[in-house]
């Protein structure tokens, strides 16, 4: 597996559902920055770059997305559909998104404050990366 899905405890009871995230407990990496990407325009498909050193969990808070990985050697979709999946992503991988449902509010758990620095965007610099 390219990512890891982490399966995250539900908090329910009869009012409704509740997860927590938390740094040491279920996320393996110190949290410095939370993002969402929401309102996708239909057909859309984002990322396509890698990540030099930054770790990440993905979560469909709502709605449903396709995160397709690469190692350069192999290409891996999973599917993210549930509020209580979480897609941890470490290391030198590829990762494009795709079939965001109009409803998907996809949220991101990182490692590291935004750096432009940090990304490989070009699909050959990334092959050349991992040839090292
Ligand atoms: P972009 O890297 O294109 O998103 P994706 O990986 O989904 O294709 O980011 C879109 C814009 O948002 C771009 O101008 C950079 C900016 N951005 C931030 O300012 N902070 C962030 O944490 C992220 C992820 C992006």
């Amino acid at each position: 597996m390219l990512g890891k899905i982490i399966d995250f405890k539900i908090n329910g009871d009869d009012r409704g559902s509740l997860i927590a995230i938390e740094e040491g407990y279920n996320a393996p990496f110190e949290i410095k920055r939370v993002y969402y990407i929401f309102d996708t325009k239909l057909g859309v498909e984002r990322g396509f770059h890698a990540h030099k050193n930054l770790k990440q969990i993905a979560i469909a808070v709502k709605g449903s997305c396709t995160f397709v990985l690469d190692d350069g050697n192999k290409k891996e979709e999973v599917t993210l559909t549930n509020p209580n999946q979480g897609l941890y992503i470490e290391g030198l991988i590829w990762r494009e998104m795709k079939n965001f449902s109009k409803d998907c509010v996809l949220m991101v758990i990182a490692s590291e404050h935004y750096d432009e620095n940090d990304y490989i965007r070009d699909y050959n610099e990334f092959l050349k990366e991992v040839n090292k």
